[in-house]
């Protein structure tokens, strides 16, 4: 299959245009988009035969479940079995935007999107191609990060072009990706709210709304059997080719014992004044941002750098252990897991 990559603005997408990736999306076809979090790989969530391609093109098992997307409080009502009032509240303060909620499913929605569980993922997307393409298509999309199972999520049209080529239809080019990393996954299925997956709206900006800060539940998905109740658990996931080690030093001593050793070396060590890197051979230098934010959005970016110049090690100063930082610590953990 030919994959096509089209441009379209970012802020102003072209109705012809989302009107092409709409048409493949009513036939049955996959197509690539930009969210405000990471590239999207979206089918329409209704059509079982079309969900089953993107677990084909990504080679995800299909017991790790989908996200749907919507554009409308209606839409996801529509979705969803039972919608508590914190539902509602949270949807007030963060839709659109990069909040996952996951609800028990209405009969609608295909065991396929929830890998046979009782629970669906629903989200409303900011991103205004994401917008554009769910409105075109009016259904609403099951839509994974657009990467390959367990590897780096997409953050580029280029990075789903390398990853899905000729797996899928069509990549809608809209630049990059706002905030890098994946949505914060939220459980509303119970009378106390907890974070599935960290993300961009982290526990304390949860905490405003909720009037306590949740915590983050820790699954070892690997040891379950059946759905799992947050993929992004896997405790490999986001994963570069190749070996991530997280230092809680500055990393600069591994870097330079793995360069000497003949291995090609991505470093990313937190910002300081003192002692500026010394040029080393074989080490690509990626200092990183002192913001978690800054910090989320280079991140998946860096990675696809460094897999693209072929490093063998990237060696990752650790941020500071706080909330703020959670989003971060949790993919760099995943992405260090062997
Ligand atoms: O930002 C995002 O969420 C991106 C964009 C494209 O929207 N999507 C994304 O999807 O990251 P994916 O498939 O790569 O990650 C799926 C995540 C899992 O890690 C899990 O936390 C959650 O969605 N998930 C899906 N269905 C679930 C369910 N029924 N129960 C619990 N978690 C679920
Ligand atoms: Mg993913």
């Amino acid at each position: 299959m030919h994959t096509e990559l089209l441009t379209v603005d970012p802020q102003r997408p072209e109705p012809e245009r989302i009107a092409r990736a709409a048409a493949i999306i009513r036939r049955g076809g996959l197509v690539a988009f930009p969210t405000e979090t990471v590239y999207g790989l979206g089918a329409n969530a209704l059509d079982s035969a079309a969900v089953q391609k993107i677990f084909a093109a990504k080679g995800r098992p299909s017991n790790n479940p989908l996200i749907v997307h919507v554009t409308t409080l209606a839409a996801a009502k529509s979705l969803a079995s039972a919608w508590p009032e914190v539902a509602d509240r949270l949807a007030a303060r963060f839709w659109p935007g990069p909040l996952t909620f996951v609800l028990p499913k209405s009969d609608v929605v295909p065991a396929l999107v929830t890998a046979g569980g009782p629970t669906v993922a629903l989200r409303m997307p900011a991103h205004p191609v994401a917008r554009a393409l769910l409105d075109a298509a009016a259904t609403p999309l099951a839509a994974p990060s657009a990467n390959r199972s367990t590897q780096v999520s997409a953050v580029r049209a280029e990075h789903v072009v390398r990853a899905l080529s000729d797996r899928i239809e069509m990549v809608l080019d809209g630049g990059a990706a706002w905030d890098g990393l994946e949505s914060t996954v939220v459980d509303l299925t119970s009378n106390v709210v907890r974070i599935l997956r960290p993300g961009p709206i982290d526990s304390i900006l949860l905490g405003e709304v909720l009037g306590y800060e949740p915590s983050q539940v820790e699954v070892r998905a690997e040891e379950r059997d059946g759905a799992l109740s947050s993929p992004g658990q896997l405790r490999k996931h986001y994963s570069p080719s190749a070996t991530v080690e997280l230092t809680l030093d500055d990393g600069r001593a591994s870097a330079l014992r793995s360069a000497t050793a003949g291995l090609r070396v991505g470093w990313l060590p937190m910002p300081r004044e003192d002692a500026p890197p010394k040029e080393a051979a074989n080490v690509v230098y990626c200092p990183m941002p002192r913001d978690p934010a800054a910090y989320g959005r280079l991140l998946y970016d860096v990675f696809h750098r460094l897999e693209a110049a072929e490093v063998d090690v990237i060696v990752v100063e650790s941020p500071p252990m706080t909330s703020a930082w959670a989003a971060v610590l949790d993919r760099l953990t995943r992405a260090a897991a062997t």
